[in-house]
């Protein structure tokens, strides 16, 4: 589907843009066969079976989250952290389960975004979509600058860590995070090659940081005091549920097999599969990982800034190698979280671009390589000078606020879908409807209510600029507001 010329003749006015809906169809016939032999734009190329679906929502979720956000966690629930662990896991659970409903039922490219665009309108699926970029684009950031954080203390190991100045962004010591913009140009440049290329490097990574995690909790039960979980919330209910916000960043991105439908050799049947499978196993390493490290450490030691786990494992060996190893591996772990997230944000951006709400060299598919090369170079670009100018928590928090509202949409979506198109084809339907996405729904407005206020107002902001990007651009560009 082409993109409107900006000087289209006619255009509905405001209100009716805002609520105009696409058609499920067109979204089939946009991304359906994937043959770019078919049509005279390239397309995607459907390359991606069930299990590099798994990979990719594992990879895009495991990472900064539990390697590093969990120090700030602990602090706030106590060693009751695993309960905030499990309150997130639920939140997050009962979302996965309206992704995969929606992502059997509109199999394409865009997420959040498409699903909004097909149940609550175009003015919806905007605000989706600049969510997402708080979701993908600048959790991408966040994430290199947990990883920079590994990278430097694995080198203090050894008496070699950074100078401030190269290895933090201002604010936090330093002018510049050059391992995080590193990282951010190195996962760019294995995206551009391929869909299947970039799937098959992840694959490996995700069984990498599978085996840390496994590693990790097998070092640590070998250290484990029952006593260190007395008293189990020193902090209250209120604690356990502020720290379980915080960890709302670690399950964030099981939902990034849905940006793949397109690239999906069967999305029907493998995107709910995959987003169910990943959020299952994420959840219970995440449990299993929070016991072992507060078993291992006295609550009380566990401090915001550190790269925790590297620490307790280098604490109970005594090895410094092995720390080493742990370190390196922690690093590729979250470098794989670095390369499909920002895979998501390139392929969500494909899909706005199509509809005309972001510019078009934002979607166009590179005949060669089937993948978005332009907008790939163009949002790795972006993303590695945030990462090397921004702290890490002011972007975690504000990346967290985003999803939530995304994740809050597609539970609405799932609801709206069902009344307006029972008929429709679906692969996968959530259990004990409606109670499920209601539920859904009402945990993420609950965990979006406990973040800081500062957070609320950074969001405002972000919105009020995604307003404006919105009236400049997309008003004027969407291929559906034209009058046909
Ligand atoms: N969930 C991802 C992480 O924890 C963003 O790194």
């Amino acid at each position: 589907m082409p993109n409107a010329p900006a000087s289209s003749p006619a255009r509905l006015p405001l209100g009716q843009q805002l609520r105009r809906r696409k058609p499920i169809e067109a979204f089939a016939e946009a991304g359906a066969d994937g043959d770019a032999s078919s049509s005279a734009a390239p397309r995607l190329r459907r390359s991606l079976g069930v299990w590099h679906l798994t990979a990719i929502s594992i990879g895009a979720t495991l990472g900064t989250g539990i390697l590093v956000v969990l120090g700030t966690a602990v602090p706030l629930a106590g060693p009751a952290v695993w309960l905030s662990f499990v309150l997130a896991g639920v939140a997050a659970l009962l979302s996965a389960l309206s992704y995969a409903e929606m992502a059997g039922s509109v199999p394409v490219s865009g997420s959040s975004y498409s699903y909004a665009y097909a149940t609550l309108g175009e003015g919806i699926a905007w605000v989706c979509g600049w969510c997402l970029v708080l979701e993908y684009a600048v959790s991408v950031a966040a994430v290199a600058v947990g990883a920079g954080q590994y990278v430097n203390e694995t080198l203090a190991v050894f008496g070699l860590a950074l100078p401030d100045a190269i290895a933090a962004p201002p604010g936090a010591g330093g002018v510049v995070n050059l391992p995080a913009a590193v990282l951010v140009l190195i996962a760019t440049a294995v995206l551009v090659p391929g869909a299947r290329e970039s799937a098959w490097v992840n694959t490996l990574l995700v069984v990498v940081k599978i085996a840390l995690l496994v590693f990790f909790v097998a070092v640590a039960f070998t250290a484990f005091d029952a006593g260190n979980f007395e008293p189990l919330a020193p902090m209250g209910a209120a604690g356990v549920s502020a720290a379980a916000s915080r960890l709302f960043f670690s399950y964030i991105g099981f939902d990034a097999a849905s940006t793949a439908g397109e690239e999906a050799r069967d999305a029907r049947r493998d995107l709910p599969r995959a987003i169910i499978a990943s959020i299952v196993i994420i959840t219970v390493l995440y449990i299993l990982v929070a016991v072992a490290a507060v078993g291992a450490r006295p609550w009380q030691t566990f401090t915001d800034g550190e790269a925790t786990l590297v620490q307790i494992v280098a604490g109970i060996t005594g090895q410094p190698w092995v720390a080493l190893v742990f370190s390196v591996a922690a690093v590729l772990a979250i470098a794989s979280v670095v390369l499909t997230v920002l895979y998501g944000q390139t392929r969500i951006f494909v899909s706005m671009s199509r509809d005309g709400l972001v510019p078009r060299a934002l979607g166009r598919i590179s005949p060669r390589t089937q993948t978005p090369v332009v907008g790939t170079l163009i949002v790795g670009g972006a993303v590695a000078v945030t990462a090397a100018l921004i702290p890490l928590g002011a972007l975690a928090d504000a990346t967290s606020i985003g999803t939530l509202f995304a994740f809050a949409v597609v539970n609405v979506s799932v609801i709206y879908l069902r009344r307006t198109r029972p008929e429709l084809e679906r692969s996968y339907r959530v259990p004990l409807y409606p109670l499920t996405p209601l539920l859904g729904c009402a945990f993420c407005v609950l965990l979006m209510v406990t973040l800081g206020w500062i957070t609320w107002i950074a969001f405002a902001v972000w919105m009020v600029v995604g307003a404006g990007v919105y009236a400049v651009y997309g008003r004027r560009h969407s291929v559906l507001a034209r009058v046909s």
